[in-house]
């Protein structure tokens, strides 16, 4: 494919944050031994580049209760050298939704030669192995895993680990273009040729998002990503004085990161996911608060927002969702760093009560945050789970 090399960077400490890269060319033919003209403003990411990233990629696809048939388009979308592997918090009694999936995935594999991982995020066994290592933070009174996407993707992260993997990219169960996840997994790949640090980001910005109304409006910006970027950039502009507008992916939900990074970061519950990495990065390494990790501090962590093709059309879940879901743990996450100051603060707290997110004198709801996955031990989380890695392969799920 052919991209466009990063064209500015803000650093932010050791933080090097790339402006947004666009796709040029989904495909940009064979690879030829002399190039035609050498170019620097454009990258061309050869295939076998592309496929050689991708072999050491897993895909993790976070899911509950999403139509089928979306699931389905779905996985038929992830290049077939990316391992799957499926987290699923859908529901188990009445219809046993969980079933339905592991049978969508298994025949899939079946007809398409590869292997796949699919786990409930309620599986007795993961919370067991988990709690054994005094990975507690991820749990539930019940002892079982807490519910929502961030626990989810930590839980599959995990599992990637297990399964060997370098890197690994999300990607929402909801789509409805199978083209769109095909082109977010190559945008991963494409990102991680780039990166000069083995402590790599990608987040996928999308072009359009449709709305369906009286017609199709491609819209560019959704509502709560435009607020979580301005809060974003506010802060970082005045911890360096520089005022800057770098962010515009601070809540993407397609985006990927090495494996050595996703160990080191800290994770916010449910859907202040996204928000909150950033925040860990920038916490982290900053430069402002002490450095966590020396060695990740030495290469620097390298963040790329690549902007895709493709429309992005998923499931509106509508109702209370993005402001009470979304927008205001998403605030929280800022709002509550140890690096946000006062201006910042005043600006989320303007936004909310814009939104009508808060009243008068309240503040976003503190964040519920999940320790790095490196504090698991993961020579015996991988001990348990081997004996039971045949149980979640879609390959082997029973009929
Ligand atoms: N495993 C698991 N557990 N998956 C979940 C859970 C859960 O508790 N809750 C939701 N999911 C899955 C959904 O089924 C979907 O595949 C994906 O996580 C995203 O959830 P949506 O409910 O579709 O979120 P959204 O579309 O409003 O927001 C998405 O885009 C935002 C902006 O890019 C999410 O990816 C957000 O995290 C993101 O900020
Ligand atoms: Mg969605």
């Amino acid at each position: 494919m052919r991209i466009e090399s990063p064209r500015y960077t803000e650093r932010f400490g050791s933080v090097r944050i790339n402006d947004v890269q666009q796709v040029l060319e989904l495909d940009s033919g064979k690879a030829r031994e002399l190039p035609l003209q050498e170019n620097i403003a454009v990258q061309k990411v050869e295939e076998d580049v592309i496929k050689d990233f991708e072999e050491k990629m897993a895909i993790i696809i976070p899911t509950k209760d999403e139509k089928l048939k979306l699931f389905e388009g779905v996985i038929s979308g992830v290049p077939h050298e990316c391992m799957i592997i499926v987290v699923s918090n859908s529901q188990r009694r009445r219809v046993d939704r969980f079933r339905m999936e592991k049978d969508t995935l298994k025949q899939f594999c079946h007809f398409t030669r590869r292997e796949a991982l699919v786990i409930h995020q309620k599986d007795p066994i993961l919370a067991q192995a988990l709690s054994d290592t005094g990975y507690t933070s991820i749990l539930a009174e019940d002892g079982l895993l807490r519910d929502g996407k961030a626990e989810g993707m930590v839980a599959a992260m995990l599992i990637a680990m297990v399964a060997k993997k370098d890197f690994i990219g999300f990607i929402d169960a909801d789509n409805y273009f199978p083209g769109a996840v095909w082109e977010y997994a190559r945008c991963y790949a494409a990102g991680f040729s780039m990166a000069k640090s083995p402590y790599a980001m990608v987040r996928i910005l999308w072009r359009y998002k449709p709305k369906v109304s009286a017609g199709m409006f491609f819209k560019r910006w959704g509502r709560v990503s435009e607020i979580t970027n301005r809060c974003m950039n506010s802060l970082i502009s005045n911890k360096t004085g520089f005022e800057t507008e770098v962010i515009k992916t601070g809540n993407a939900g397609e985006h990927a990161m090495s494996l050595r990074l996703a160990e080191i970061l800290t994770y916010a519950s449910g859907y202040a996911v996204e928000p909150q990495e950033l925040m860990s990065i920038f916490e982290g390494f900053g430069g402002i608060l002490p450095m966590a990790h020396p060695t990740a501090a030495k290469h620097g962590v390298e963040i790329f927002q690549t902007e895709t093709r493709n429309p992005h059309l998923h499931e509106e879940k509508g109702g209370q969702h993005l402001l009470v879901e979304m927008l205001l743990p998403s605030l929280g996450v800022i709002y509550h760093s140890p690096l946000c100051e006062e201006e910042t603060k005043q600006l989320i707290i303007h936004e909310l009560l814009q939104q009508q997110a808060i009243q008068t004198n309240e503040e976003p709801p503190k964040p519920h945050l999940i320790t790095p996955p490196k504090a698991v031990d993961l020579k015996k989380f991988t001990e348990v789970m081997a004996q039971h890695m045949k149980s979640y392969s879609a390959l082997e799920a029973e009929e």
